[in-house]
């Protein structure tokens, strides 16, 4: 079963259905001819990716794999018809099926999954063999099943269908599927709600042994960490304070984007970039206000929205500062205030005197009287009025030229240029060990044949004071970067989190959209070594000694220390669009090389395997249906513990093209807690692992789903952020082996050796309760304390207006001789926690 659906930034059209099918029948066309198309043939020849190409091929595969299984032995099935139902996957029908057949002889039954997007519960009932009338959970949440086998009889929840749910109400339950695209036979009879509630009672509690005494190995202290990408808004406009939009003029040279005229009460004024009036030789242009009339009463200005609105809280200090200077003579005062969007109510202002011909930082504290309502449709303007000085001193033709009008709130820590506590406190509450950063994709930039590396993260132009910051257009996710979150603040935020820094460095790859395939958006070998170079004074940046440049740098910039030494990333997701062989030959070789020889004492990561050199981590990025990843809980069981240790650097369920969700809903969440299992469980080679995106601003997402989403006032956890949570801070340093006598269930556990308190996670993916019997032992524990996130239905989700819908709740249970019984909810997380 294909499981891993990697990124697709160029994701098919809603209505290629036409377009798959043709191409799913060219690559068959092609097998059957005995040349099979490869990925990248098919996505050229309709025009696409490679990687649709090769998702085409996948699905073909599967229909071939289904029309073979079909021909299985079905006798004894008398309502046998073709059946392509949308329900959860067989996740547990596989395990199980794995497990009988080495326990018991003989295969159990064959289901097959495919993906896509129903929230539906099912359980399946197995007729046959040794397994016959076990009820099989079956993961329910948001994909399509492909039933290919005859064996089984599946009990469908009536609301699958409409003419289900009527016909359920009529009370005459249909017994055959009558799903729409059939394709295959299937054998099914169709219970409503009740039954399958029965079913489920029926079952006896499985019993979960937790070997308390025999750890299997230690939990890798670095595994819970974080990944942060400039994404969906996350740093500019989101983490990162600032609340002006554009304060550099550098988005766009032709006009001052995001900002306004301010022409009030009959004032008038023209507002132009001046590319003649730089501050200096990175800030290349800056915003000329030119009076044109402002008699008493009125004024002119400047206005600022910030992104997608600027937040005024009741009661707190803004900090403004901008540089600016004046033509004629002008000395000011320039207002400057917190408005609301039409001017009428100013929040709070203040004067600024003192401008010359040259150009000056001035700062002004605005302070917002308390009561009232936090507000977004508010605006930041810089003015000329007469209120201040004589008429003549605004005389028509009168110009001030202003330059990095920024507008700080309070900030985590009142760290100056710094990020939003809110956000920061949330990340702090998932316990990191590490912190990814600053992508992704965003490290790579995309290719562009002007200048094709030119939007990569250049992390030398995003330190030293944010004047000296030009910004750069984040073409990956499309929108602009003001730098003002750059290295020094990444650092200083893994410094706050008490996590390790793991850094991604450009390894001269770019994403080029256009697919063009002949490898141009790969830095030729002869090209690579100022890239290298600049990986090397990244790391003398983050710990170079005393004596070294880039180590001045740092601490001028406030750190005189060093950092802590970070692991480095060299590149990402370089096996993406035929870059692995470059990897191998000469990109992961040439930074490898020069990292280990400058700084043997740096862990590096490689984005994809290589043989050139040695691997000492792997970063594997995991996006697929929560079905799938929760399949992939056991990917690591079988890995070489002689291979490189595995950094999971990016996970997470992702429903198809979701780009406008902030985050999931839980029976997503649940997959990943499933997966998460594995990793804990695996944690002797699974070293690091984080999921993927973490902040989307709400309604301004390139991407769905994410952990944290935004506004400019709030965020809030999605279900992800707190399964994230439960796992990063109820973990020990050893793990327990954990054995069931039943299915269903995805578990893992450790202990905290020094504590003897035992942590033991059960993910319930399933839409009916499951009985267990929990067995610690060698504990004598008669008391347990349970951590339970659920909800009845896997679509269950928060959101800004309603951010605790799904948050953990806490259940005691008492017991005896380490022994409880406790009811797994449906769609549900539960850490135990015992001390044994
Ligand atoms: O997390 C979003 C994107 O997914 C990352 O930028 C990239 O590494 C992956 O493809």
């Amino acid at each position: 079963m294909d499981v891993v659906v990697p990124p697709d930034p160029d994701p098919a059209p809603p209505d290629g259905a036409d377009e798959n099918a043709a191409a799913r029948k060219a690559w068959r066309d092609s097998a059957a001819a005995g040349e099979p198309l490869t990925g990248k043939a098919l996505g050229d020849r309709f025009k696409r990716s490679e990687w649709w190409g090769r998702n085409r091929i996948k699905e073909a595969r599967r229909e071939l794999q289904a029309e073979q299984e079909t021909g299985d032995d079905v006798a004894g099935e008398t309502d046998q018809q073709d059946a392509r139902v949308p329900v959860g996957a067989g996740v547990e029908l596989e395990e199980e099926r794995r497990r009988r057949a080495s326990s018991r002889g003989g295969p159990l039954t064959r289901v097959n999954v495919n993906t896509a997007g129903h929230n539906l519960p099912m359980w399946i009932i197995c007729t046959r063999g040794a397994a016959a009338g076990r009820r099989v959970d079956v993961f329910t949440s948001a994909d399509m099943l492909t039933l290919t086998c005859a064996q089984v009889n599946a009990h469908l929840a009536c609301e699958l269908f409409p003419q289900r749910r009527r016909a359920r109400e009529k009370g005459t339950v249909p017994t055959r599927c009558a799903a729409p695209g059939r394709r295959r036979r299937c054998s099914c009879r169709i219970a409503d709600s009740a039954a399958t509630a029965a079913d489920a009672a029926a079952t006896d509690p499985q019993t979960l042994t937790v070997d308390t005494l025999s750890p299997a190995h230690a939990v890798s202290p670095t595994l819970y960490g974080l990944f942060f990408e400039e994404i969906n808004h996350a740093g500019v406009g989101g983490m990162y304070a600032e609340l002006i939009r554009n304060r550099a003029f550098m988005e766009s040279a032709t006009a001052p984007a995001w900002w306004a005229i301010v022409q009030d009460r009959g004032g008038s004024a023209t507002a132009s970039l001046d590319g003649e009036q730089a501050l200096n030789a990175v800030l290349t242009r800056s915003l000329r206000l030119r009076v044109n009339s402002v008699e008493s009463g009125q004024r002119v200005g400047i206005a600022n929205g910030g992104y997608f609105g600027l937040p005024v809280v009741p009661g707190r200090t803004y900090q403004a500062s901008f540089f600016a200077k004046a033509s004629n003579g002008f000395t000011g005062p320039l207002t400057v205030s917190i408005e609301d969007a039409g001017g009428r109510r100013v929040h709070s202002t203040a004067r600024v005197s003192g401008l010359t011909s040259t150009w000056q930082r001035f700062t002004a504290t605005l302070r917002v009287p308390p009561g009232g309502k936090p507000s977004t449709n508010n605006r930041f303007v810089i003015g000329i009025d007469q209120q201040g000085g004589k008429p003549s001193e605004v005389a028509p033709g009168t110009s001030v030229w202003l330059q990095v009008v920024s507008l700080f709130p309070p900030t985590y820590n009142d760290e100056p240029n710094g990020l939003r506590p809110d956000m920061v406190e949330k990340l702090k509450a998932l316990n990191p060990r590490f912190l990814r950063f600053p992508g992704g994709n965003y490290v790579q930039g995309l290719y562009d044949p002007s200048d094709p590396w030119g939007t990569r993260f250049d992390w030398k132009k995003s330190i030293g004071p944010i004047w000296t910051r030009p910004g750069h257009y984040n073409a990956s996710w499309s929108y602009w970067s003001d730098d003002g979150l750059g290295l020094y603040e990444y650092l200083r935020l893994a410094e706050d989190l008490d996590a390790t820094p793991v850094i991604g460095v450009f390894a001269g790859f770019s994403i080029d959209r256009q697919r063009i395939g002949n490898g141009r958006e790969i830095v030729p070998e002869a090209d690579l070594g100022p890239y290298v170079e600049d990986a090397l004074d990244l790391i003398e940046y983050v710990i170079g000694p005393v004596t070294s440049p880039w180590r001045a740098r740092r601490a001028a910039d406030g750190h005189p220390e060093p950092f802590a030494t970070p692991l480095i990333e060299i590149g990402n997701e370089d096996n993406a669009r035929g870059g692995s062989s470059s990897y191998n030959a000469y990109r992961y070789a040439r930074f490898h090389d020069a990292i280990k020889a400058a700084y043997p004492q740096i862990t590096t990561i490689a984005t994809t395997a290589v043989t050139s050199r040695p691997m000492e981590v792997l970063d594997e990025h995991l996006y697929s249906s929560p079905t799938s990843l929760a399949v992939q809980a056991h990917r690591y069981d079988t890995y070489d513990r002689n291979g490189p240790n595995i950094f999971v650097g990016e996970y997470a369920a992702r429903r198809g093209n979701s780009q406008d969700i902030s985050t999931g809903p839980l029976g997503y969440s649940l997959g990943e807690a499933a997966f998460m299992t594995g990793l804990e469980r695996n944690s002797d080679i699974v070293t690091m692992a984080s999921y993927a995106p973490l902040f989307s601003f709400v309604g301004q997402t390139q991407w769905g789903f994410n952990m944290i989403g935004f506004d400019p006032l709030t965020s809030y956890g999605g279900a992800s952020y707190y399964v994230q949570q439960m796992f990063a801070r109820n973990v020990g340093d050893q793990v327990l082996p954990v054995t069931s006598d039943g299915t269903g269930l995805f578990c893992s556990s450790t202990i905290q050796t020094a504590t003897g308190e035992v942590h033991t996670k059960i993910v319930n993916t399933g839409n009916s309760p499951q009985s267990v019997r929990l067995d610690f032992a060698g504990s004598r524990a008669s008391t347990a304390r349970v951590q339970v996130l659920s909800d009845p239905g896997p679509e269950a989700s928060n959101t800004l207006a309603d951010p605790t819908r799904v948050i953990p709740r806490i259940v005691d249970l008492r017991g005896s001789d380490g022994q409880f019984s406790y009811q797994v909810p449906a769609n549900s997380l539960s850490v135990v926690t015992i001390r044994r």
